[in-house]
């Protein structure tokens, strides 16, 4: 039995890049590294869309994504740039933010696999509805947008597991490392999305006020946004801290675990590595109390 993740996307690792970054040279740099790279679709109009996707293409060889949340994509132009992935051969779409029900099966027609990011059991079932071909699930934690509900990344992964046992499943934030990545295994997903760890890697080239945000963080320096779909976002304390000015940026709870700007291969490498050492561990630990037992 092979992993779901990476027999659905055709990638080595079960590594999803969020939706960080408008231009390719991260995507790439993480297609590169056997993930699956991911292009921002939701602001670029239809024609520089294009060419990003073009550029990505010529950057790497392997599989991508294109993610679009539905309610910050300018209306007028979203059949446009839905038809143009048809044309550019897109080989995964992400859609979060608005019903999947709308694209799906025109996505899958033109034959890209559609996966939608989802914060609770409930959008969970509508995604299942609409025939998607993965759950991308969005926890409390993490960095992107997740509604009104606080769903914890503990309860969210296990209750959409237990409903939906056969639906390929990504735990999307909170995770940065090997023990993080082996923990979403455990509870049921089949893969992560990194947002947070990935915008702090050479690759993403991020502005200098993100990278010190992000490497300051600590496990109470991030809060919920407001609005409809709310982000989150650093505390203004933290920004005053490190940069003497109330600056803020969309970034995952994970933060608090992130501590250095590394080379996407390494992250990727250390990830892999650490989630078997984490593996080892715990099946160590099982089998003592295990047999301990009885
Ligand atoms: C700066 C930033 C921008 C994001 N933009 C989007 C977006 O446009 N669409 C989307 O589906 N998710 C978006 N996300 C969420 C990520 O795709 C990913 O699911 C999330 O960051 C995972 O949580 P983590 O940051 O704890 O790893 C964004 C996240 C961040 C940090």
């Amino acid at each position: 039995m092979g992993n779901a993740i990476c027999d659905l996307f055709g990638v080595r690792y079960p590594i999803v890049m969020g939706a960080i970054s408008q231009t390719p040279e991260l995507a790439a740099a993480i297609s590169n590294a056997g993930g699956l790279g991911c292009i921002a679709g939701a602001i670029a109009p239809p024609d520089l869309l294009r060419s990003r996707i073009r550029q990505l293409k010529e950057l790497t060889d392997k599989p991508f994504s294109l993610n679009f949340p539905i309610a910050l994509t300018p209306e007028k132009d979203i059949q446009a740039k839905m038809e143009m992935m048809g044309e550019e051969g897109v080989p995964v779409v992400i859609t979060s933010a608005g019903s999947p029900r709308v694209w799906t099966k025109m996505l899958q027609d033109r034959g890209s696999k559609v996966a939608h990011v989802l914060p609770t059991l409930m959008h969970a079932r509508k995604a299942v509805e609409a025939g998607v071909d993965a759950i991308i699930a969005e926890p409390a934690e993490s960095g992107g947008y997740r509604g009104d509900h606080e769903v914890s990344m503990m309860v969210l992964i296990r209750a959409i597991r237990r409903a939906f046992p056969e639906t390929p499943l990504v735990a999307a934030g909170a995770v940065a490392d090997g023990p993080g990545f082996a923990a979403v295994i455990a509870l049921g997903a089949d893969g992560v999305q990194l947002g947070t760890r990935f915008i702090a890697t050479l690759e993403a080239n991020a502005p200098e006020h993100v990278r010190k945000l992000i490497l300051a963080a600590t496990d109470i320096s991030t809060m919920s946004a407001e609005g409809r779909i709310k982000p989150r976002i650093n505390r203004p304390e933290l920004a005053e801290e490190v940069l003497g000015e109330r600056k803020q940026t969309q970034m995952g709870q994970v933060s608090a675990i992130i501590d250095s700007i590394e080379p996407v291969e390494k992250v990727i490498r250390e990830m892999v590595e650490g989630a078997a050492e984490a593996s080892r561990r715990l099946a160590h630990n099982i089998e003592v109390f295990q047999g301990a037992a009885v």
